[in-house]
C-alpha cells in the first residue's frame, strides 16, 4: 500500500506555478471535491531521505483547485521551489485546521506580517464573497517581497480596506505607509472594537498585536491567531481582567481552581494545578517553565509526542494522526484527571 492510500494523504496534481513576490512561489493544485475553507492547510510529504512532511496555507480556493503559497527557507520548502512544477504530483493531507472564519454579522480584520498572508487571502476571498466588510492590514519587508500585489488590487475593487507597511523601506507612492507598524496605527485603521480579528506572522508581530487588539477593546474570543511552527503568542491578561478575576478575599481563580486536575511532569519535577485558560498541555508546560519539543502547533508533525505514565486526556483539536497508546501529542490536548507526563 502507498502513504496516499494508508495515511489519509491525497495525490494532488500540480496545475500551475507562479512567482509571487521574492523567494515566494504558489502552486495551483487539482483539488475536485476538495471541502476546503479559507484558513485550512495542507500536509505536504516530501519524499526525501528521510520523508518530511510540513504544513502550508491554503491561500486561494476553488471548487476544482486549491493554491499554496511557499516561502523559500528550509529544506522542504526549497525542496518545492526547486522541484516542484506544473505535471508533477504532490502529497497532502485534505484540507484541516481551526483556523477558521466564524460566521459573524461583523466587520472582519485581518492582520499579516510577511508569509504570514497565505491563510489571510483566502480569508478576504471568502468574507468578500459572503459580503461583509473586510479591513486587510499587511507588513512586508519592502515591495519585492509583497506577496499577492495584484490579487490585492483586486479585491479592493470588490470593497477590501487595505493597508500595506513596507518595513524596511519603500515609496509611499507603493505602500501606506514605511517603518515600524505601530498601536497607533492599528487603533486608526479599526472600525470600532466589534470585529472579528484574525493574526499570523512572526511571534513578536502576533503578540504585539494581539496585545493591541485586546488594549483596544475587541473581546478575546473574536481574536484568533495562527503559527506558523515556531512563533507563537501568550494570551496575556491585561491588569483590568486581573482584577475581575481576584475574589473579595483576594484569591485569584484560574491555575489555582481546585477542581482542575493536576499535571506532573516528571522529569523536570513540576507539579501545577491546570489553568482551564491554556489551550493545550503544550501552552501549559511553556507557562510552568517546561519546554517540550515542538514544530507545528497543530496536531501534524508529532514533534510534540510525549510519554503519558499516569492518568487521561483528550484531544481539543484532532490531531493528523493520533499516536499510539501511552502517547500524548502536547500541542493539542488537555487532561481530563489528574495526569504524569514523562517529560
Ligand atoms: C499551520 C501552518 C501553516 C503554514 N503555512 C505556511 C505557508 O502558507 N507558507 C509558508 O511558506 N510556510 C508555511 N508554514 C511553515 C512551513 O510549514 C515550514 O515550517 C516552512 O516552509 C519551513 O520548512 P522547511 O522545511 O523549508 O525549513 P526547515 O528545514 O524546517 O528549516 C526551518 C527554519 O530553520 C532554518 N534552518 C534550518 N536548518 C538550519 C540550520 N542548520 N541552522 C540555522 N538555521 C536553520 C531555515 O532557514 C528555516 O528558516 C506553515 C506552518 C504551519 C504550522
Ligand atoms: S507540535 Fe506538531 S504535533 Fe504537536
Amino acid at each position: 500500500m502507498t502513504l496516499t492510500e494508508t495515511r489519509g494523504f491525497r495525490a494532488y496534481k500540480v496545475v500551475g506555478r507562479r512567482d509571487e513576490a521574492q523567494d515566494v512561489v504558489t502552486f495551483t493544485l487539482s483539488a475536485p471535491d476538495n471541502g476546503a475553507r479559507a484558513g485550512h492547510h495542507l500536509i505536504v510529504v516530501a519524499p526525501l531521505d528521510p520523508g518530511l512532511r510540513r504544513e502550508y496555507s491554503i491561500s486561494a480556493i476553488t471548487a476544482d483547485e486549491l493554491e499554496i503559497t511557499v516561502k523559500r527557507e528550509g529544506i522542504v520548502s526549497s525542496w518545492l521551489h526547486e522541484t516542484i512544477h506544473p505535471g508533477n504530483v504532490l502529497t497532502a493531507s485534505a484540507p484541516r485546521g481551526s483556523f477558521l472564519l466564524e460566521d459573524r454579522d461583523m466587520p472582519l480584520v485581518l492582520l499579516s506580517c510577511g508569509i504570514g498572508i497565505t491563510p489571510m487571502m483566502a480569508m478576504a476571498q471568502e468574507a468578500l464573497g459572503r459580503g461583509r466588510e473586510v479591513h486587510f492590514v499587511h507588513i512586508a519587508r519592502d515591495r519585492a517581497h509583497h506577496a499577492f500585489r495584484k490579487q490585492i488590487d483586486l479585491y479592493r475593487d470588490n470593497g477590501l480596506v487595505s493597508h500595506v507597511t513596507y518595513k524596511y523601506g519603500g515609496d509611499t507612492a507603493e505602500c501606506d505607509h514605511v517603518g515600524e507598524f505601530t498601536v497607533d496605527q492599528l487603533r486608526e485603521i479599526l472600525p470600532g472594537c466589534a470585529v472579528e480579528v484574525k493574526i499570523c506572522g512572526p511571534s513578536r508581530f502576533m503578540q504585539a498585536m494581539y496585545d493591541a487588539a485586546v488594549e483596544l477593546g475587541v473581546a478575546r474570543n473574536h481574536i484568533a491567531w495562527e503559527a506558523f511552527g515556531p512563533s507563537t503568542l501568550v494570551p496575556r491578561t491585561t491588569p483590568n481582567e486581573r482584577a475581575v478575576n481576584q475574589d473579595t478575599s483576594g484569591t485569584a481563580h484560574s491555575a489555582d481552581t481546585p477542581e482542575t486536575p493536576l499535571v506532573t511532569f516528571a522529569e523536570s519535577q513540576v507539579t501545577a494545578r491546570w489553568d482551564p485558560t491554556s489551550h493545550s498541555l503544550l501552552d501549559f508546560a511553556e507557562e510552568q517553565g517546561v519546554f517540550p519539543n515542538y514544530a507545528c502547533r497543530q496536531g501534524s508533525c508529532e514533534s510534540c509526542m510525549t510519554r503519558v505514565t499516569d492518568g487521561e486526556f483528550e484531544y481539543v483539536d484532532e490531531p493528523f494522526e493520533a499516536p499510539g497508546e501511552g502517547f500524548v501529542l502536547l500541542c493539542c490536548s488537555r487532561p481530563v484527571t489528574d495526569i504524569e507526563l514523562a517529560i
